[in-house]
C-alpha cells in the first residue's frame, strides 16, 4: 500500500510534501520518510506517523526543490526506521520511494549479494533501488535507461520515484498496478498516489497508466515513456480542487464525527437522486444503460470488507425488488475461481476508496469476460472508477476514519435507490409499496439523526462489556450483514474478538461459545423475522448470554428476556438496515475508546489497501 507525494520544481517541495503525506496517511501509517535535494541529499525517515516524522525533522534543514515522500504499511520487514523509506543505494547516490510489492526481490536481492551489495533494510523495495544502481553502474546508464532496464526484470507492483543526487536535474516515476498522479504546474510537478494531496495546487494531473515511465523535470517540463522507450502521450485531466474537510470540529476522531455526519451524507447521497413529485428515483447510469440493467441474466456485486458487507444487503434489496439474480463475491477469491460471467451480466464494484487492489483485479477480469461494469465508489476519479463501464458516487465526502461508516450507510442507500430503480424499470413492484418506499427513503436523513440519539444508551451498554474479550453478533435477513458489520467494526478497532452470524446459524455450532461472558446483539429490527429471532434470544439466555437488543419503537419485544433494549426509528423493511447499521457504529467506538485504542488508525491497518 503506502503512500507517495514528490515535488519537483522551483520552490522548497518540503511544506507541500510533508501535507500531501498527511493526506495520505490513509494509505499506511507505520512508518515516514522524505528525502530533499539542496545541493546535497537530506533523508529523514522514522517509525510511527507522518506527525512523528514532522517534530523529528523540526529545526531541520528542509530547503530543497526536489523533495520525495512516503508514508508506509509494511510488506516487506516490520515498521522501524530502517524499513522506512526513502530507501538508497549502495553508494548513496539513488533514492527511491515505492508503492507495491517486487515479487521477485528474493531472486534479484541474491544476485546483488554475488555482487557485492549490501543491505540496510528487509524491504523489497530496497533491493530494487540497488538493482538499479548495478544496471547504472554496470552498464554506465543514465538513471532513465537504468531505471527503465531495472524494471524489465522486475516481476510485481510498482509506483516509484527516483532521483540520482548526482544529477539532480529531474527524477523518474513509473507505475505498475499501483496509482500514480501527477500534477503538471507552472515551473513545477506534482507526484503523489492520488489526485488529492495535489489538486491544491494544480488541477491539471495526469494519471500515469500501468507499464508508464516519466522523467519529470525541475522546469516542470516532461516525457512520458514506456518500458520499451516508446513514446507515450500524455492524456491530462482536469480534477476539482479538492474542498475535503480535514478538521475535527467539535468531535475527539474522524470516526465520531463521520458517525455523526451521517444524516448529512446520506441526504447528500441520495437526495440528488429523488425526484418526489414524479416518485422517480433518477440514476443517469442506470437510464443510460437501461436495456442492459432490464436484461441482466445475473448480477455480481464485488467488494472487500465493509463495501463487501454493504453488496450482501444489496443482494437482499435487488433479489426482492428488482427480480434480478444476484451473486456476491469477495473480490479477493473472484479472481482466483473461474466465476461464470456470461454476455448479460452486470458486474457491480463497490469501493470507498476506489483503489482497493483486490476490487479493482476483480473488476478488471469481468471488464475481459464481457460483462457490462458499474463502480459505487466515494472518491472521484479514483482507479476503480477509471475502470467501470459507468460510475455512481457515494457523494459523501473525504472518509479519513479508517474504519468505514458514512460510506457504509450510503453504499446501501445507493443500492437499495439501484433495487427500486431496476424494479421499477422491469416493473417488478407494485406502484403503492414502489411509491412507499420511495417516500420512507427521503425520510432517511432525520431517521438517523433519530437513530443517533441511541449515543448515551450505547456508551452505557460499553461500559458493561468493553473488557469482555468476545461478542457475537445475530441477524436475519439483510440484517445478517448488518451483524457481519458490526462485528467487524468491533474487532478492527477494538480488538476484539467479535463473529456476526445469522441468528438462526447460531444453534448449529457458535451456541457452544455462549456463557455469561458473551455478550450477543441480536438486530431483530426487521418485523417479519422477529418471532423467530425471539426464540434465538430465549436459546442464549437460557444459556446465561447476555442480550442486547436493538429493535425498532413499537415492535413487541418481551423485554424479560433481554439485558438492554435498544429501540431505534421505525421505517420498511428494506430499510431497516441502514438505521440498524448505527448503534453498532456507536457501540465499536465506545468500547474502542474505553480500550484506549486509536479509533482512527487502528493497529496494523490502512484506509486503502492497494496491495493484494
Ligand atoms: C472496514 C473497512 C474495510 C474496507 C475494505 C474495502 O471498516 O473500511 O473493510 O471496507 O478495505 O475498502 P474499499 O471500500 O475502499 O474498497
Amino acid at each position: 500500500m503506502c503512500g507517495i507525494m514528490g515535488y519537483i520544481g522551483r520552490k522548497d517541495g518540503y511544506p507541500m510534501v510533508i501535507d500531501g503525506l498527511k493526506k495520505l496517511e490513509y494509505r499506511g501509517y507505520d512508518s515516514a520518510g522524505v528525502a530533499i535535494m539542496n545541493g546535497t541529499l537530506s533523508l529523514y525517515k522514522k517509525q510511527g506517523k507522518v506527525n512523528q516524522l514532522e517534530q523529528y525533522i523540526h529545526n531541520q534543514k528542509t530547503n530543497g526543490n526536489i523533495a520525495l515522500g512516503h508514508t508506509r504499511w509494511a510488506t516487506h520487514g516490520v515498521p522501524n526506521d530502517s524499513n522506512a523509506h526513502p530507501h538508497t543505494s549502495e553508494s548513496g547516490r539513488i533514492v527511491m520511494v515505492h508503492n507495491g510489492i517486487i515479487e521477485n526481490y528474493g531472486a534479484l536481492k541474491s544476485f546483488l549479494v554475488t555482487k557485492g551489495f549490501t543491505f540496510q533494510s528487509d524491504t523489497d523495495s530496497e533491493v530494487l533501488v540497488q538493482y538499479i544502481e548495478w544496471y547504472q553502474i554496470t552498464y554506465k546508464l543514465t538513471l532513465k535507461e537504468a531505471v527503465r532496464r531495472a524494471l524489465g526484470d522486475v516481476d510485481g507492483s510498482y509506483a516509484i520515484v527516483v532521483l540520482d543526487s548526482l544529477n539532480p536535474d529531474s527524477v523518474i516515476v513509473a507505475k505498475q498496478d499501483n496509482p500514480l498522479v501527477l500534477g503538471i504546474g507552472v515551473d513545477e510537478i506534482y507526484i503523489a498516489s492520488d489526485a488529492s494531496p495535489i489538486s491544491t495546487y494544480t488541477q491539471e494531473v495526469i494519471y500515469l497508466q500501468d507499464g508508464d515511465c516519466a522523467q519529470l523535470f525541475d522546469d516542470g517540463t516532461y516525457t512520458i515513456f514506456d518500458l520499451e522507450n516508446n513514446t507515450v502521450e500524455p492524456s491530462i485531466t482536469t480534477v476539482k480542487c479538492s474542498n475535503d474537510n480535514y478538521s475535527l470540529e467539535e468531535y475527539d476522531s474522524y470516526m465520531l464525527k463521520e458517525i455523526f455526519q451521517q444524516p448529512e451524507s446520506v441526504k447528500a447521497c441520495i437526495s440528488p437522486r429523488i425526484d418526489l413529485d414524479n416518485y422517480e428515483i433518477v440514476i443517469p447510469e442506470i437510464d443510460n444503460h437501461k436495456r442492459i440493467f432490464a436484461n441482466a441474466n445475473k448480477i455480481t456485486i464485488i467488494g472487500c470488507g465493509t463495501s463487501w458487507h454493504a453488496g450482501l444487503i444489496g443482494e437482499y434489496l435487488i433479489e426482492s425488488l428488482a427480480d434480478t439474480c444476484v451473486e456476491v463475491e469477495y473480490a479477493s477469491e473472484f479472481r482466483y475461481r473461474s466465476p461464470i460471467i456470461r454476455e448479460n451480466d452486470i458486474v457491480i464494484a463497490i469501493s470507498q476508496s476506489g483503489e482497493t487492489a483486490d476490487t479493482l483485479a476483480a473488476l478488471k477480469l469481468a471488464n475481459e469476460k464481457g460483462a457490462f461494469t458499474y463502480s459505487l465508489v466515494n472518491t472521484e476519479g479514483s482507479t476503480i472508477a477509471r475502470h467501470s463501464d459507468a460510475v455512481s458516487y457515494l457523494s459523501v465526502g473525504i472518509e479519513i476514519g479508517v474504519a468505514s461508516t458514512k460510506a457504509f450507510t450510503a453504499q446501501v442507500s445507493l443500492l437499495t435507490m439501484i433495487a427500486l430503480k431496476i424494479a421499477r424499470i422491469k416493473g417488478t413492484m407494485e406502484t403503492k409499496e414502489y411509491k412507499s418506499i420511495v417516500s420512507q427513503l427521503s425520510e432517511l436523513p432525520t431517521l438517523i439523526k433519530k437513530t443517533l440519539e441511541t449515543n448515551s444508551m450505547m456508551h452505557e451498554v460499553a461500559s458493561c462489556h468493553y473488557e469482555k474479550d468476545h461478542a457475537m453478533f445475530l441477524g436475519r435477513g439483510a440484517n445478517f450483514p448488518v451483524a457481519l458489520e458490526g462485528a467487524l467494526k468491533l474487532k478492527e478497532i477494538s480488538y476484539i474478538h467479535a463473529e456476526g452470524y445469522p441468528a438462526a446459524e447460531m444453534k448449529h455450532g457458535p451456541i457452544a461459545l455462549i456463557d455469561e461472558k458473551m455478550p450477543v446483539f441480536v438486530v431483530a429490527t426487521n418485523t417479519s423475522a422477529l418471532s423467530k429471532m425471539i426464540s434465538n434470544v430465549q436459546e442464549i439466555k437460557s444459556r446465561k448470554g447476555q442480550v442486547i437488543v436493538l429493535k425498532e419503537e413499537g415492535q413487541d419485544f418481551p423485554e424479560e428476556i433481554a439485558d438492554h433494549i435498544i429501540s431505534i426509528p421505525q421505517t420498511h423493511e428494506v430499510l431497516s438496515p441502514i438505521l440498524s447499521s448505527i448503534p453498532l457504529q456507536l457501540y465499536s467506538y465506545h468500547a474502542a475508546k474505553m480500550r484506549g485504542c486509536n479509533v482512527d488508525q487502528p493497529r496494523n491497518l490502512a484506509k486503502s489497501v492497494t496491495v493484494e
